[in-house]
């Protein structure tokens, strides 16, 4: 049975909200701390807190199902995350660009490399559309 829009409408659903809105921001949180942990050379503690981040982000999408969050029907999703992923490739580099121009060319290759990331997303849906909605393509 699917738990999805199990709390919708019901008197959990703004604590089932909360939740999963709490859990995303512990996703950053601990990403942030992992990084940090990194940069003082302290990795076992940066992997505990990655793997800690990679549980709450699974929480966060658990509790964004349960209250019906997105459409259950995923693939109109996807294909404005795909076109979003493909632009946002475009908006990081503009990010990076400004980053190095203050001076920080260190963090703007690290910020290019996550644009080429976005636009590898884009191209991931836009296969996954091709797969499983071939008929819109
Ligand atoms: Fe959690
Ligand atoms: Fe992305």
């Amino acid at each position: 049975m699917s738990i999805y829009g199990a709390t919708r409408g019901t008197e959990l659903e703004k604590l089932v909200s909360g939740a999963a809105q709490a859990e995303a921001s512990g996703t950053m949180l601990y990403y942030a701390l992992a990084r940090l942990a990194r940069e003082q050379g302290l990795g076992d503690a940066a992997d505990a807190f990655i793997g800690i981040a990679n549980q709450e982000a699974v929480h966060a999408g658990f509790y964004a199902v349960l209250n019906g969050q997105y459409p259950r029907d995923i693939w109109g999703l996807v294909l404005s995350m795909q076109k979003a992923e493909e632009k946002g490739g475009e908006q990081v580099l503009e990010i990076a660009a400004k980053v190095r121009a203050l001076g920080c060319g260190e963090a703007a290759d690290e910020i290019e490399k996550f644009a080429a990331e976005e636009k590898k997303h884009g191209v991931i849906l836009g296969e996954l559309l091709k797969k499983y909605t071939p008929v819109e393509q």
